[in-house]
This record gives structure tokens, C-alpha cells and sequence, in this order.
């Protein structure tokens, strides 16, 4: 067997197609941990922000010298880097074999033959409008492996081109996966891996279905496939508050197999700059449909995104953003310094914001949602909460790991530390940062 080191940057879409590509190559290839004894180094990259873009390149020149002193190692760049930049990489890299594109990667095996036959780099980056999704399943091999949790990817690429954004220029145009073949992944993850929770992945799951006709909309799928017997938990991101319906505000409350946690991305409070940002909602929109989830479900979690330092966000717009963090009560937040992408329009946009500026916005979002952060996680100390157990605890081997419904991590004492794959009812003692404290009461499901 040949050996295979892939590192992946960004988003869990990205993290889906590394495991893909993996099945795709695992007749040939296992994988490695460590990129000195690897055959094949996939590096799976990410151009959503300007840092992690210049992570791909810092990532490369780690293995200039690598390929030096073994020829015969191939390199490639996949994702979104590789997509936007496409063969310039080759330019800049002269020793890159391979530049597959977000849609490219599905054929990385013929790309490895042309690289054996030609004896130069291949590149693939066309973009279809049309593209299907091949169904890779995984078979006898990887059906060994056990895990809790997996993605399905149900759709791919965006159309809704918020003005900050690159991704609709690196992921192409929004397309659905059929249902059937959701189901079929989801059942064989269930049925092969024993997986306990599946987490569906699209830059806008709530338009799910809309474009394709006779295909069911999210609220149906989410629906269809909480009937599978072995799963016991569903989640989803990302959700686009323009298109959060009142049906699928209620699978979520409804439906004991849909998680009770939505990330819901907020972006900005102002709404002259959310209309700059081509969002579609107002924070009035937003905060209405906050409310009416919680009339429904009041214990879901609302986590979100935000960005500080859009061109001609004032202070006054900052406040707004501020305001809001402190109406809605995010269970967290991720916050990011805008940054001028490639093919976005807004890089063209004027007032720009100065870096200091930035920073300075992004430390208060900190500051503020850690305190709320903080105040929400002390709510459930002494609380009995479920817990699906991911296995045994990173920092403290005596203890279990997992996640609420409601997305947040709790590690806990437990007499037994065979309990992987269980959903367990434990008692929160104790708040921390970014994870609970608790102690074992009961085993719900073994
Ligand atoms: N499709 C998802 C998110 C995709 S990108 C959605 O619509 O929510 C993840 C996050 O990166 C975005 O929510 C946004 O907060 C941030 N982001 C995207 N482009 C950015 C940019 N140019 N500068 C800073 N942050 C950005
Ligand atoms: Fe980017 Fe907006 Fe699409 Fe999300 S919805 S991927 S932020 S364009
Ligand atoms: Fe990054 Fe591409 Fe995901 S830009 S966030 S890896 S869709």
C-alpha cells in the first residue's frame, strides 16, 4: 500500500471531500499521519478569508525540499485555493502535481494516471453549472472503521453571492443531492459504521431542494431521514436566516432527532450595512425569527457568525452589531476581520476600514459574547442534560467527552469508559470557558 498525508483547511465541506478523496483512493493508498513517509500529499485549502488562503502557500513550501530528495512524491493542491487560482499555483510552485478543483477532486484517480502517463502536472478545474455530485460509498474496508459522527454533503456550491463573499465563485452554482442518494449514504453510515449522528452539510441547507423539481424541501428531508433505526441525532449547517421557514422551525422543535442547535449567521446589526452585505434580511427580519424559533423550541441554541470591519461600517453601524449580540444571546459566535476576497464585489467597495480599527471591533465582539457565553453556560450547572459520547476526553483520560443537542461539549466523570456511541443523561457541575463540567446519572441509549 501506498501512503497518503492529506491536510485540510476551512470548512466542513472541505473536511467531507478529504474523506472522499480518501475513499476514493483507499484500494491503492492508506493514510498517514506523518507527510515524510507519504506518497501523496493532498493539501485541501481554503480561500474564504486571506489567512487561510496564505496557509496553503506556507503549507507547500514546507515540502519544496520533501520532493527534492524524492522525486517520485507527488503534491497537490485541492479546495478552494486551488479552484480560484487554478494553474498559476503551477507557476509559483513549480514542483505541484496536481491542482484539483472543488469539483475537480471527484476524478483525482484519473488525474494520478494522467501524472504517470504525461509525466507533468494535471490540473482540473472546470466549474459545471450542471455538476452532480458523484454517491461514493464506503465499502468493506473503511466499513471496519467505527464513528459516531459523519457529514453527508447535500448540496453544493451558492447563489446567494453576499457581497464579501468568494465562495460562490469557488463552489459554482447551488445544486442539490438527490434525496435517495442521501438516504442511501446516511443508511449505510448507520448500518456499516455505526454512526450515531449525522451532520448535513451546504453553504445554505435551508434552500435545499428549491431549484430541483419533484425533490423534497429541507424540513422533508430532515424528516426523512430521522426514520433511519441507529441514528439518533441530525444536524445541519449552514442555515441562511432569508430563507428559515416556520415548517422548518418545527421539525426542529418537533422532531426528538433534530438537534436543538442552529448556526444561523447574523454577519452585521446594522441593516445599511447588512443591505451592503446583500443578505437579504434586516435585523428586525432577524430578531423575529429568533423569537418565533424559541416560541417554538425554547431550548434551542443560536450560534453565528460575524463579521467586523465591512467597508463604511462606522461605529455607529458596530453598535448596532454589539446591540445585537446582546437581544439575541448567541450561544457562541465566530467572529471575523472582513478581508477583501478575489471576485467579490465588495473588495471594490470604498471606506475600507483600517486594520487597528478592525482589531478593535473583533476584540469587543470577543469580550462581550464571551461574557454572554459565560452567563449561558452557567444556566445549566445542576442541569441534566443528554449527551451522545464521542469516546474518552483528550485532556483528561478519566474522563468522557461529548455534546449536548445543543451543540456545546461536556466532558464527565462516568464509571464507565466504554460508553462510545451511547446517548447518556449527565449532570452539569460545572461551567468552563468553551465546555461543561459534569458527572454520569444514566445510560438512555447503549
Ligand atoms: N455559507 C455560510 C458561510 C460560509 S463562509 C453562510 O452563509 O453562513 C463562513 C463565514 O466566513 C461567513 O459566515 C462569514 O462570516 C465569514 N466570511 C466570509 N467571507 C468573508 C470575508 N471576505 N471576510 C471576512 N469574513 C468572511
Ligand atoms: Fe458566502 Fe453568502 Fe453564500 Fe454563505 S450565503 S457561502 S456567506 S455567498
Ligand atoms: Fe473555505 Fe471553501 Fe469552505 S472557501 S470555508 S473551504 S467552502
Amino acid at each position: 500500500m501506498k501512503k497518503l498525508y492529506i491536510k485540510t483547511f476551512g470548512c466542513q465541506m472541505n473536511e467531507n471531500d478529504s474523506e472522499k478523496v480518501y475513499l476514493l483512493l483507499k484500494d491503492e493508498y492508506e493514510l498517514t499521519e506523518n507527510p515524510l513517509e507519504a506518497d501523496l500529499i493532498l493539501i485541501n485549502t481554503c480561500s474564504v478569508r486571506e489567512k487561510p488562503e496564505h496557509k496553503l502557500y506556507s503549507e507547500i513550501g514546507r515540502f519544496k525540499e520533501l520532493k527534492k530528495k524524492k522525486p517520485k512524491l507527488i503534491i497537490g493542491a485541492m479546495g478552494c485555493v486551488a479552484q480560484q487560482e487554478g494553474e498559476k499555483l503551477l507557476e509559483r510552485f513549480p514542483y505541484l502535481d496536481l491542482v484539483l478543483g472543488t469539483q475537480g477532486f471527484y476524478r483525482i484517480r484519473e488525474a494520478l494516471e494522467e501524472i504517470a502517463k504525461k509525466g507533468k502536472p494535471a490540473v482540473y478545474t472546470e466549474l459545471k453549472e450542471d455538476f452532480k455530485i458523484p454517491l461514493i460509498l464506503s465499502n468493506e474496508k473503511s466499513s471496519k472503521r467505527h464513528r459516531v459522527k459523519a457529514y453527508i454533503n447535500i448540496m453544493q456550491g451558492c447563489d446567494n453571492f453576499c457581497t464579501y463573499c468568494i465562495v460562490p465563485y469557488v463552489r459554482g452554482r447551488e445544486i442539490s443531492r438527490p434525496p435517495e442518494e442521501i438516504l442511501k449514504e446516511a443508511e449505510e453510515l448507520v448500518k456499516k459504521e455505526g454512526v450515531k449522528e449525522i451532520t448535513l452539510l451546504g453553504q445554505n441547507v435551508n434552500s435545499y431542494g428549491k431549484k430541483e423539481k419533484d425533490y423534497p424541501d429541507f424540513a422533508d428531508l430532515l424528516e426523512r431521514l430521522s426514520q433511519i433505526d441507529g441514528l439518533l441525532r441530525i444536524r445541519f449547517t449552514t442555515s441562511h436566516p432569508k430563507d428559515l421557514s416556520e415548517k422548518l422551525m418545527k421539525v426542529i422543535a418537533e422532531n426528538p432527532k433534530v438537534c436543538k442547535h442552529i448556526h444561523l449567521p447574523l454577519q452585521a446589526g446594522s441593516n445599511r450595512i447588512l443591505k451592503k452585505m446583500n443578505r437579504k434580511y434586516t435585523r428586525e427580519e432577524y430578531l423575529e425569527k429568533v423569537e418565533r424559533l424559541r416560541e417554538l423550541c425554547p431550548e434551542i441554541a443560536i450560534t453565528s457568525d460575524i463579521i467586523v470591519g465591512f467597508p463604511g461600517e462606522t461605529e455607529e453601524d458596530f453598535l448596532e452589531t454589539i446591540d445585537m449580540l446582546e437581544r439575541v444571546r448567541f450561544h457562541e459566535v465566530f467572529s471575523f476581520k472582513y478581508s477583501d476576497r478575489p471576485y467579490a464585489v465588495a473588495r471594490n467597495f470604498e471606506n475600507k476600514v483600517p486594520e487597528e480599527i478592525k482589531e478593535e471591533r473583533l476584540k469587543k465582539v470577543h469580550e462581550v459574547q464571551a461574557r454572554i457565553t459565560k452567563e449561558i453556560y452557567n444556566s445549566y450547572v445542576n442541569k441534566e442534560v443528554e449527551v451522545l459520547v464521542e469516546g474518552i476526553s483528550e485532556k483528561d483520560p478519566t474522563k468522557l467527552t461529548g455534546r449536548t443537542t445543543t451543540n456545546v461539549v461536556v466532558n464527565f466523570k462516568s464509571p464507565r469508559l466504554d460508553l462510545e456511541g451511547a446517548l447518556v443523561k449527565v449532570v452539569i457541575t460545572e461551567a468552563g470557558k468553551h465546555s461543561l463540567k459534569g458527572e454520569y446519572k444514566e445510560t438512555l441509549v447503549l
